[in-house]
């Protein structure tokens, strides 16, 4: 990825180099493939959870940038597709999902989230490196 990057910009000024950064910073956020309107919901979600819904920040597991904890089987999250996460956590929601006793974490959770804040997780998560 990084090397990928290297020698691309060798040729621009550094005034161009700040011209095409502010240039970028001014334009709207795309997460994923989702669209970027519901993206501070989900992120409110993941952060902070629902308080007033009992759902708890989905940080506390799979960690601020969603890498997950493998040993304590927390999956990794960051860069999963939108569509991924929606069907696993309407898996989760209506009792598909639940292969494991670690499941039952994510049924709890996923029980209490409406299928708009499934969206906005989702598409938030699908964002996440
Ligand atoms: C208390 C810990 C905990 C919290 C909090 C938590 N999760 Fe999970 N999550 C898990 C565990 C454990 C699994 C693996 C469950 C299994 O084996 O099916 C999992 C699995 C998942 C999966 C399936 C991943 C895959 O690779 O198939 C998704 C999607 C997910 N969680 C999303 C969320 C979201 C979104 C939130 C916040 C609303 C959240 N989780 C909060 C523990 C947690």
């Amino acid at each position: 990825m990084i090397e990928s990057m290297m020698g691309l910009l060798d040729n621009y000024t550094e005034d161009q180099l700040r011209d095409i950064a502010a240039y970028y910073a001014a334009q709207d956020t795309k997460v994923g493939q989702a669209d970027s309107s519901n993206f501070e919901l989900g992120q409110r979600i993941y952060r902070a959870g629902n308080l007033s819904g009992g759902v708890p920040a989905c940080t506390g597991c799979h960690g601020p940038q969603g890498k997950g904890v493998e040993s304590a089987g927390y999956p990794k999250l960051s860069g999963q597709k939108a569509e991924y996460v929606v069907t696993s956590l309407v898996a989760y929601k209506t009792g598909e999902r639940v292969h494991s006793s670690n499941a039952k974490i994510m049924q709890g959770i996923a029980a209490r989230l409406t299928t708009e804040e499934i969206r906005a997780v989702a598409n938030y998560v699908s964002g996440l490196y």
